[in-house]
């Protein structure tokens, strides 16, 4: 059975989300009621031809063809290239999901890439979004080039239960701790520290003072030139916030992470 019909077969109980790991910041996660939402999914090999001189080609396999993927909402944090991919998005034929929600450069890769206009929705920090059982606030981030100044973070709360702050590509600042005003349960957060991201002794720094109950680290593992050993995260969390459970997720596997655990 494909990994995309397994995640929509997949149960899910009460207080709980699933989630899913496709390497870099991408993610499916998965409501007690079925609602699917990825984040940054990252599904071709597209960035390896970008004209600079870094290798970027990928470096985990794509578990999902994008003609595959059926998701309900389809979120990006920023629009560089292995967050909001113009292939991935072109690919992508069930493109009667909900909606296609991200800052306003990703809108417009959206509106390119053929997603009808009605399904395109905006987001910004601070902005709030309902669809089905979840919802989506828009949390800060600091922009790490000026090749794209409007990144951001996103706080979801899936099905009234688990709030999952997912940071998105960042540069540390004090501002970054204003998520914690929608009291994260879990933070999945950008470590490797290259290219003005935070790095595993930042992100760790952050989530001591935000005070989530676990901790996932991503953005480590796309790259060749653009990787760090998440036991780094792993070592700066006991330093930084001895009470926050660090959590490795693997490819393609669902975790479940519950409230009541
Ligand atoms: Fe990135």
């Amino acid at each position: 059975m494909s990994l995309m019909r397994q995640i929509r077969e997949f149960p899910v109980p009460k207080k709980t989300v699933a989630l899913w790991w496709f390497g870099q910041n991408g993610y499916i996660f998965k409501t007690p009621e079925g609602t699917l939402v990825s984040t940054d999914l990252y599904l071709s090999d597209s960035c390896a031809h970008l004209p600079v001189p870094i290798d970027l080609s990928r470096r985990v396999p794509v578990l999902i063809q994008p003609e595959e993927l059926d998701v309900d909402v389809f979120a990006c944090t920023h629009n560089h290239q292995d967050h909001t991919d113009p292939e991935t998005i072109r690919r992508i034929r069930h493109k009667d999901t909900i909606a296609f929600v991200g800052p306003h450069p990703s809108c417009e890769v959206f509106l390119r890439e053929n997603v009808e206009a009605s399904r395109v929705a905006p987001a910004w920090p601070g902005c709030h979004l309902e669809y089905r059982d979840v919802t989506i606030d828009g949390a800060f981030a600091l922009p790490t080039d000026d090749t794209d100044l409007n990144h951001m973070g996103f706080v979801f709360c899936f099905g009234g239960g688990p709030r999952v702050y997912v940071t998105g590509d960042t540069d540390y600042s004090d501002l970054l701790v204003s998520a914690s005003k929608h009291k994260p349960d879990l933070i999945i957060t950008c470590i490797n520290g290259g290219f003005n991201n935070l790095s595993h002794w930042e992100a760790a720094d952050l989530v001591g003072k935000i005070k989530p109950r676990a901790a996932i680290p991503c953005h480590y593992d796309m790259f060749a030139d653009n990787q760090v050993d998440p036991r780094q995260f792993a070592a700066s969390l006991k330093l930084k916030a001895p009470d926050v459970r660090y959590q490795q997720m693997g490819y393609g596997t669902p975790l479940l992470f519950s409230t009541e655990l």
